[in-house]
């Protein structure tokens, strides 16, 4: 069957085309459409600007996709009044979103698709419901059934190949989801099964990453600006490289030691800004008093992402650690995870798909229906029941 998978849930407009079956999915088509040249002068996703970004991006990336499909007719065809009716009922709160899918609608035919699924949270309310209007359209238009998949649940099925986990080999498994807007350890006992052990108590730590980078006056979205930052010190202690002690810096591990499974990054964010705030003009300036920030405020987050993954990994016993969010697409995170896997002699699995697959897309959004709709033989939706639910959990 061919699932058609849409991704809305923050600033990216993803439409993936996949073949599925029990045994085997292929990815056809993964379409992303970045408006981070929109949110960087805001230093971080204004959700209107999001919204109305996502409205003139659908239909276009619709288009492109469905083109693997053979869907487009020679002739235009008015779309018959009461569909039309309908259709903008459904879009009524995304007019330009409507007016660009109603004119899509008249020269296309109905293409070979058999589901749609389409992220209904967590994340941005208004960003999550120009998604799911959009695929309650689709499924309106061509009659077909809909599937709500849930975001984080996504991150956990995308791997390189999308291939579905062996339940015997691989679990237990122990996911680490950290994104802009989620820090969640998950314990997945059998897939579709899944308890949060720990999570953000504040701000997610790619949040922190944003947030740190715009302290320090760089690019949005945060975590790259930083990681890049950080690359230029070379690999020695960065702490010796600092001209005397008066620029050392020190930030704290939030949480590190204690015996649960959360986390806080908004006090290293704090301690960032204090730090910054009392340096001088000069220093603030420096190439190498920004570098060493972001290096250690890196190094922070990554010691209490690797240190809490893996108590959790031992104390749960489990076969394999899979990582998965915008944040793990940090080479030096992936390294020193890595390298901390091989310190336990291996004993977990370690699981990351390459860093295109770790940010949004919607090739997982497809995966994740696949593994729903052919192994855990969920019921398909009709486009009537489905809705956004920005705080949707996962167990
Ligand atoms: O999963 P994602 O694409 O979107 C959400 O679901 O939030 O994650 C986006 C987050 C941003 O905060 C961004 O700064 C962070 O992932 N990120 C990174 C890197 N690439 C993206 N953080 C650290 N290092 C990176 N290379
Ligand atoms: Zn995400």
């Amino acid at each position: 069957m061919k699932i058609l998978a849409i991704e809305t849930s923050c600033d990216d407009s993803c439409i993936a085309l996949a073949e599925c079956s029990a045994n085997k999915f292929k990815l056809i088509s993964n379409l992303i459409s970045s408006q981070v040249e929109i949110h960087r002068k805001w230093g971080g996703v204004y959700p209107t600007l999001a919204r109305r970004e996502h409205q003139k991006n659908l239909t276009p990336l619709l288009s492109q996709t469905l083109k693997n499909v053979n869907v487009l007719k020679n002739s235009k065809s008015k779309i018959q009044d009461a569909k039309s009716k309908e259709l903008k009922n459904i879009l009524e709160r995304e007019k330009i979103l409507f007016k660009k899918l109603s004119k899509f609608l008249e020269k296309s035919g109905k293409p070979k698709i058999d589901l749609i699924a389409v992220t209904i949270g967590p994340g941005l309310d208004p960003c999550l419901w120009t998604g799911v209007n959009f695929a309650r359209a689709l499924s309106y238009y061509w009659d077909l059934p809909i599937m709500g998949i849930n975001h984080i649940e996504a991150h956990i099925f995308a791997n390189d190949n999308f291939s579905i986990m062996n339940e015997k080999k691989n679990l237990p498994a122990l996911a680490l989801i950290v994104s802009g807007g989620h820090t969640q350890i998950v314990l997945i006992k059998k897939l579709g099964n899944y308890r949060i052990l720990g999570e953000t108590r504040d701000d997610a730590a790619g949040e922190a990453f944003d947030k740190i980078a715009r302290i320090l006056g760089l690019d949005y979205p945060g975590g790259p600006a930083i990681a890049k930052e950080a690359a230029k010190l070379p690999m020695t202690n960065h702490k010796l490289l600092m001209i005397n002690d008066e620029l050392s810096i020190n930030l704290p591990r939030p949480m590190l030691n204690t015996k649960d499974y959360d986390f806080s990054f908004s006090g290293l964010k704090t301690a960032v800004l204090y730090d910054y705030k009392k340096r001088t003009k000069k220093e603030k300036e420096s190439k190498q008093y920004i570098q060493a920030m972001a290096r250690e405020a890196q190094q922070a987050i990554i010691d209490v992402l690797i240190k809490k993954t893996i108590k959790a990994a031992k104390d749960y016993k489990v076969k394999s650690i899979i990582l998965g969010g915008g944040v793990t697409a940090n080479k030096e995170l992936r390294k020193q995870f890595q390298q901390r896997i091989e310190k336990e002699n291996s004993r977990f699995e370690l699981h990351i798909s390459s860093p295109k697959y770790c940010t949004d897309n919607a090739a997982m959004i497809a995966a994740t229906a696949c593994f729903h709709k052919t192994i855990n033989n969920q019921a398909l939706d009709n486009w009537r029941n489905i809705k956004a639910l920005p705080n949707l959990r996962i167990s």
